[in-house]
């Protein structure tokens, strides 16, 4: 529950930031010039860096985001969040303290931070990223792993889209206090309690004379084009002829176009040259240009003060739209409202597939799980065996061993089960225990033996040996013996050969690592286990074979699959069966679970269509653990 509430919480704090940034990426492109600037090295990036990293950063946020809301890839998600919050947090302490720019950027223009309250924010986020990345497997999927990669990719290609968009034309959202609608002397009034109105920076001077035309430009009536480019030595001078269409429509309407510009006296004739402008200069601190449109140069319409229209260099007017005077141009009088509808059409291009998405795949998980029980008749349920097998490990000796097999046998002499019970013991127990057990209802398997038949391998012990105790089964293919014995498929096969050749049926175990399940690897994995070792044998052969399906990561660690992942894999092993041996084997077939399995767990599993038992390694050590989960048949 924690888990799940930090998941949201740093989901919806990742997707936000990265949200304001994807839609104002020249917004982080100054924030990441300006931090360049104070940290002296803005000489040393290429030009193209600073938006490249800005908008890298937004889709990375955006992305990470949704991964964690939707719980896609959680092991990676998890460390590349906390991977971040490393590197953020000690970084956000370092600008506190030296202070090289006063609000970080890491939520764009829509909530302005100081530095110590970001410090503040990533010690909590840090926190919070602590916990997803250590307790990562706890976080709720809302999207199947079959799935998870369609909103991953539509993720990564809405944002890339969006911030190309806005790149393109200017941020969709304008937090700025320079937005549609804006009454720039409003903004720019000082109140009487002193408090420092929105916009404090725009002075407007006289490129001669340093005279301060602010007033005389914002408050008279009337209509005003403003050419706004912040640094003309960078601005898109592809622009020439559409500026030239302005100007002499300005001219002829008598309506104000002045250029405002951070350029000194040299960049201005620069320009001039270049361009051929005709209209007036005057200058203005460069950050404040910034501010007021994402454009270098962009064009603001004012009627009066209040900002009637905003054009990026790439929606400049030309002459066919420039073809009335402005009250007459239904495009030059933008309406927030109509911006706002924009807003929502272009989000719910995003957020309402993915929402279709996400209930289509949650239908056809409900479709998945309850598929066999829809289309299969009852009676194949009956067709197969339950098992519950216990397997000891290296565990008892020889005297434990009889004395628990006994407990058992009288356990279950009083009270008859209701299905077939196994136990898996050591080999030194084998003949004493089959001996013991000859007349109960409990049969006994070995837990390996030799991948050859007899000769002079000293220690092993053939399947023959196995089967001449009175066993009637052996275990084969275990993890632990995958593992820490190096037994290959093609040893297993050779093994699984020699058992079935010599009478004993095969207790044939199957499962993937930890690792392998975080990479969805897990029917993969479970398919090639069985096409290495056993799907070559007969059918005739493979009514001997009950397979066990066993997560390696449950194991003895007290971490059990849920029933539903169970069963999820349990069908599609039974699917891999039926498509090698026709339905009606697969129908036969007993496949069990192993990992963790208790008498508390067991009814659940064992409630589950596909599967038929357990096979059972700490459980089966004491009698009445082991009788618990026969049990839960009953
Ligand atoms: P476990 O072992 O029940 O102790 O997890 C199962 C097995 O390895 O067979």
């Amino acid at each position: 529950m924690a888990v799940n509430i930090c998941r949201i919480l740093m989901g919806a704090v990742l997707v936000f930031s990265g949200t304001v940034k994807i839609i104002d990426p020249r917004g982080t492109e100054y924030k990441i010039q300006d931090y360049a600037a104070a940290l002296g090295f803005s000489n040393d990036l290429p030009t193209y860096m600073p938006l490249a990293l800005g908008v890298a950063l937004a889709l990375l946020e955006f992305s990470l985001g949704i991964y964690l809301m939707f719980g896609i890839r959680r092991k990676w998600t998890s460390r590349i969040v906390l991977l971040m919050m490393l590197l953020f947090t000690p970084w956000s302490l370092y600008l506190a303290i030296t202070n090289p720019v006063h609000d970080c950027g890491c939520f764009g223009d829509a909530i302005q931070l100081t530095n110590w309250q970001t410090f503040g924010k990533n010690i909590v986020l840090l926190t919070v990223a602590l916990i997803l990345w250590k307790w990562h497997h706890l976080g709720k999927r809302l999207i199947s792993q079959h799935s998870q990669w369609l909103v991953a990719l539509y993720s990564w290609l809405f944002g890339f889209l969006l911030a190309g968009y806005t790149i393109y034309t200017l941020p969709i959202i304008d937090f700025r206090p320079y937005h549609i609608g804006a009454d720039l002397a409003e903004q720019m009034a000082w109140k009487e309690d002193g408090t420092v109105p929105p916009i404090s920076d725009l002075m407007i001077l006289d490129t001669e004379t340093g005279q301060d035309l602010t007033d005389s430009i914002i408050a008279t009536p009337g209509w005003k084009f403003l050419l706004i480019a912040p640094r003309l030595e960078v601005a898109d001078d592809g622009v020439m002829d559409r500026l030239a269409e302005l100007t002499d429509y300005c001219k002829r309407n008598h309506y104000l176009l002045i250029c405002l510009t951070g350029s000194d006296h040299d960049g201005i004739m620069n320009w001039c040259d270049i361009t051929g402008a005709e209209y007036p200069f005057c200058q203005a601190d460069e950050t404040a240009l910034k501010t007021a449109i994402r454009s270098n140069p962009g064009l603001i319409l004012l009627n009066g003060s209040i900002i009637e229209g905003k054009w990026a260099s790439s929606q400049l007017p030309g002459y066919k739209e420039l073809n009335a005077p402005v009250e007459e141009l239904k495009w030059a009088h933008q309406k927030q409202e109509t911006m706002r509808q924009h807003v929502i059409a272009l989000f719910s291009l995003y957020v309402i597939p993915l929402l279709l998405l996400t209930l289509l795949d949650f239908i056809w998980s409900l479709y998945r799980k309850n598929k066999n029980t829809i289309h299969k008749p009852l009676k194949t349920n009956k067709m197969r065996k339950h098992i519950v097998a216990g397997n000891w490990k290296m565990n008892k000796n020889l005297q434990e061993g009889v004395a628990l097999a006994t407990e058992l046998k009288e356990m279950l002499a009083a009270e008859k089960p209701n299905c077939d019970v196994i136990i898996g013991t050591p080999f030194i127990h084998l003949a004493t225990v089959s001996d013991l057990l000859k007349d109960s209802v409990i049969a006994v398997s070995a837990e390996n033996c030799a991948n050859k038949a007899s000769g002079a391998y000293t220690g092993e012990v053939s399947a023959e040996m196995v089967k001449s105790t009175g066993a009637e089964y052996v275990i084969l293919g275990h993890s632990e013996r995958r593992e820490y014995y190096n037994e290959t498929p093609e040893i297993l096969k050779e093994k699984v050969d020699l058992a079935l050749a010599n009478g004993l049926k095969v207790i044939f175990c199957i499962g993937e690592s930890l690792e392998q399940r975080e990479a969805n690897e897990q029917e993969a994995v479970c398919k090639a286990e069985l096409a290495g070792s056993v799907f070559h044998l007969t059918a005739e052969q493979w009514k001997n074979i009950v397979i066990a399906y066993e997560p390696i990561w449950a194991i003895g660690t007290g971490k059990t699959a849920t029933a539903e992942q169970a069963e999820e894999i349990h069908a599609y092993i039974r699917s891999c069966v039926a498509d090698v041996y026709g339905k009606e084997v697969a129908d036969e077939t007993s496949i069990l679970y192993g990992g963790s399995c208790k008498g508390s767990n067991a009814p659940e599993l064992f409630g589950k269509e596909d599967i038929d038992g357990g096979l059972i390694g700490g459980a089966s050590l004491k009698a009445a653990d082991f009788k618990a989960i026969i049990d839960a048949w009953k």
